[in-house]
């Protein structure tokens, strides 16, 4: 078994291709630079004109904004660090919620995020903690760390994308976290068992999103493979919930061994791409390829971040 400071050793300082080119938007920033400076790009003309027009776009414009976005998305999500973050959006938050549902219909289809059908979460500290009570979600709370994957109450197929709009952020914590699974997947070849673990499934709750009369849980891989390529659904606290069920079996040794080697990789890995997103930026995830949290934010009366959500299917 290896330290944390023996993986960070092997595996820091190579986590985005060598060819990847920063982006040169933050030259010009006021703020303090950070870990997403690489893959931020300010919103382009075409872009914002189709984000933010009255009434149907016509298909010229709509195709035009596509391509853009697809192209960006090709350099900085498939071959890059998972991520784009978009500056310059408008942070009101009725233009926000249009312009955040256009920019994802240009992507495929809005899926709902609870049983109800809810296609855009506020996210924000509504006082609770992750996992409380039956329904209660990492989105809801106001803690940091247990760094995940969105939708993993679901069956799969996972949403491939999911959209975070920053209308108002907190003036204290709240920065993020991510980790890309082609270096968990590469820290973990150390220990072949606990990636064959990882790959057989497990008990995930379903934070109440069951129809009457289903499981309350959803069983399925960590780690698997969708649209051909290597994929993650990981919240390890739902995990552990799902096993503590009467109608699931609790977890074995093997499991809890996987688990807890998983989670200190990830912890390590962390540290490596942390970014705080700023209010007017809309930033893009491979939700099947990225691990994401957060450090503890705390609001104040003049700071209540919030954060709008979308999850996506992408269009064939
Ligand atoms: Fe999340």
């Amino acid at each position: 078994m290896f330290s944390n400071a023996e993986i960070a050793s092997r595996y820091l300082g190579d986590l985005v291709p060598n060819s990847f080119v920063p982006s040169r938007a933050l030259a010009e920033s006021t703020y303090e630079s950070d870990g997403f400076d690489i893959c931020r790009v300010p919103t382009s003309d075409t872009l914002r004109t189709f984000l933010l027009s009255e009434g149907e776009p016509d298909s010229e414009q709509a195709s035009a904004a596509r391509h853009e976005l697809f192209e960006l998305l090709r350099h900085y999500v498939d071959d890059g660090p998972g991520l784009l973050v978009l500056t310059g959006i408008p942070v009101d938050i009725d233009l926000a919620e249009a312009a955040l549902l256009r920019l994802t219909s240009l992507l495929g289809e809005p899926l709902p995020q609870n049983r109800e059908g809810l296609l855009v979460k506020k996210v924000r500290d509504r006082g609770t903690a992750i996992g409380e009570g039956a329904r209660a979600r990492y989105s809801d709370s106001r803690f940091g760390g247990n760094l995940h994957t969105d939708g993993v109450e679901a069956p799969l197929p996972a949403p491939e994308i999911f959209t975070l709009l920053c209308v108002r952020q907190s003036e204290q914590g709240g920065a993020l976290q991510v980790v890309h699974v082609r270096d968990l997947v590469r820290a973990l070849s150390e220990w072949p068992e606990v990636l064959e673990t990882l790959r057989e499934p497990f008990h995930f709750d379903r934070r109440g999103d069951q129809e009457p009369g289903e499981s309350p849980t959803v069983r399925k891989p960590v780690l698997f493979m969708q649209r051909e390529r290597q994929a993650i659904a990981y919240l390890r606290s739902y995990i552990e919930l799902g096993h503590k069920h009467s109608s699931s079996p609790p977890l074995t040794d093997r499991q809890c061994r996987a688990l807890d080697t998983l989670d200190r990789v990830v912890e390590t890995l962390a540290l490596t791409r942390v970014g705080k997103l700023r209010e007017g930026e809309l930033a893009i995830f491979d939700n099947l390829s990225l691990l994401h949290g957060r450090t503890e934010f705390r609001d104040n009366s003049t700071h209540t971040r919030l954060l709008l959500r979308t999850w996506i299917r992408l269009s064939d």
